[in-house]
């Protein structure tokens, strides 16, 4: 029989890259998403989107209804400063709504179920001293947002514990790729190649010289499905061990859109990090993961699939 999975999330960027990598790899693929930041247009034609907020108890019946084999949570509230302007909110979605998810896993009873969660690097280990990062650094998180999805992180044990819930946390770096939001306040990839391509003005917020690691969406579903597929509990950073200045990205990308403007600088924003990158020597070192795509060949195709999108 077929496997069967449930990505929370599936409808937004990393999801529906996702759902479209296990839907050919022949998975049964269920979605949740409250299409809050995500699109149905992200989504293969007929997929079985469910169409609800994961702090909702309809998941549970959901997970009761399916008995997926894996699930891959990703839904969350996402902004930084919308966690800093309501942390109750942020803490509802993702610790709240993580706990619902897992109570629906536990109601399972004997049914193995493995649960891939993808959180973030960046803002777990704040601004460690020694960079790139490992999983060994100690966890500072500078945002409601890194404090709630931290927290996630040590309930997974717990509901080891409690259930023999099976897991693998993915700490993420930056993402960027097609069909990152460019409306948001994060990924500014996709925000730049977006205004860019418009012949929009730019602000960077602060002297564009703060740094982070960007890796292309495609090798981060590679290391998702993989870490599915394995029993490594991890944190697992994915990374590629290099910081790349916003100034530096900005510069690709008016290369690739052909954009002459300089950009404007704005004041630095509350809880954004100053310099950032993940060592990723464990996941390759455990499971052979290495980024395949060069942030040149990612930006390059990224600026492609924008411009198809722009009128
Ligand atoms: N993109 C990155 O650089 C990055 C970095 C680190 C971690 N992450 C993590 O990866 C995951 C996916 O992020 P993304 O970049 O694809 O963002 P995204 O906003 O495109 O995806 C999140 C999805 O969750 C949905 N969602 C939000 N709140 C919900 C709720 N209450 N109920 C149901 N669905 C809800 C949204 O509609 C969206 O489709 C998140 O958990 C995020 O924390 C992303």
């Amino acid at each position: 029989m077929g496997k069967t999975a449930l990505i929370t999330g599936a409808a937004g960027f990393i999801g529906s890259h996702l759902v479209d990598r296990l839907v050919s790899d022949g998975y049964t693929v269920v979605g949740i998403d409250d299409l809050s930041s995500g699109k149905q247009a992200n989504l293969p034609d007929q997929f079985d989107l469910r169409v609800m907020d994961i702090r909702d108890p309809e998941v549970r019946d959901v997970i009761a209804e399916i008995r997926p084999d894996f699930v891959f949570h990703l839904a969350a509230q996402i902004s930084v400063s919308v966690s800093a302007r309501e942390p109750q909110l942020d803490a509802d979605v993702n610790i709240g709504g993580a706990l619902n998810l897992f109570e629906g896993i536990r109601a399972l009873g004997d049914k193995p179920t493995k649960v891939v969660y993808v959180t973030s690097g960046g803002t777990a280990y704040g601004e460690p001293k020694v960079l790139p990062a490992d999983e060994s650094t100690t966890t500072h998180p500078l945002s409601p947002y890194g404090a709630s999805k931290l927290a996630v992180e040590t309930y997974l044990p717990i509901y080891e514990r409690l259930c023999g819930l099976e897991y693998s946390i993915v700490r993420l770096a930056n993402i960027y790729g097609p069909r990152q939001d460019p409306h948001g306040e994060a990924g500014v990839v996709a925000i730049f190649a977006r205004a860019m391509l418009g012949g929009k003005l730019l602000t960077i917020f602060g002297d564009g010289n703060d740094e982070r690691d960007y890796v292309y969406v495609g090798d981060v579903v590679e290391a998702i499905v993989k870490l599915g597929e394995n029993n490594e509990t991890g944190p697992f950073n994915i990374g590629s061990g290099v910081g790349t200045s916003t100034n530096r990205i900005f510069e690709i990308l008016a290369q690739n859109c052909g954009h002459d403007a300089d950009a404007v600088h704005g004041p630095a924003r509350e809880g954004d990090i100053n310099r950032i990158s993940l060592d990723a020597t464990r996941i390759e070192k455990q499971l052979g993961w290495v980024p395949q795509v060069s942030l040149e060949e990612g930006l390059k195709s990224t600026v492609n699939w924008f411009r198809l999108q722009t009128p």
